[in-house]
């Protein structure tokens, strides 16, 4: 079935929250608390969110479509790392955040998320990106296998706390 990747359209923020709510637990540690995960997805992933991120000139949601079914997303921040520990990692701007890639179970293993690493790689060459960047916590075993084998190499950690616990991501990144 033929894949598509294409921006993602005002309409769909409905369909952007399901789809966000329903593959974020997947990148979550096991241990992080139900309670945690469903605040995260209030605060960052609800219809609001995704409505003002299409409205961020900064901000880009692409989509990736197979056989017309939504199944899988990304978000990209253009910008300086916020956090210190990202930015003295990945000294080089301009820099892309790869904030959100997230595809169905239904759709893992199909090459959707390829598609999509490859559409925010374009656009952030467009945007005059030469960092291409994100974090992922060091347990999702799929996640980092993806990204090292499409060059994304890890440059350091960064540390947060969520639902009272350090947590620790790798942070990745590659030069475009
Ligand atoms: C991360 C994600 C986008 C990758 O997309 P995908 O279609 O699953 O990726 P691929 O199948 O091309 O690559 C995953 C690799 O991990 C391997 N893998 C699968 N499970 C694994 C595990 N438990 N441990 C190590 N490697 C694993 C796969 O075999 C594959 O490698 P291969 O192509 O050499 O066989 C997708 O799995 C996803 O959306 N996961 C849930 C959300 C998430 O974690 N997003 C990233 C947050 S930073």
């Amino acid at each position: 079935m033929e894949i598509d990747v294409r921006p993602a359209r005002e309409p769909e923020v409905d369909a952007l929250h399901e789809l966000a709510a329903a593959t974020f637990p997947l990148a979550c540690p096991p241990h992080l608390p139900d309670v945690a995960i469903r605040d995260f997805v209030a605060e960052h992933l609800s219809v609001a969110a995704f409505t003002a991120h299409l409205a961020n000139p900064d901000h880009s949601v692409l989509v990736a479509e197979r056989g017309g079914r939504l199944l899988g997303y990304a978000l990209t921040k253009l910008g300086p790392p916020e956090n210190p520990e990202v930015l003295a990692v990945v000294p080089e701007g301009p820099w892309c955040e790869l904030s959100k890639l997230y595809v169905h179970p239904d759709g893992h293993g199909a090459g959707l998320a390829r598609a999509l690493l490859a559409a925010v790689e374009d656009e952030a060459r467009r945007a005059s990106a030469v960092t291409l960047w994100l974090g992922v916590n060091q347990l999702n075993a799929r996640a980092n296998a993806f990204y090292a084998k499409h060059g994304l190499q890890v440059a350091g950690t960064r540390h947060f706390v969520v639902g009272g616990q350090v947590e620790a991501d790798f942070v990745r990144a590659c030069r475009l």
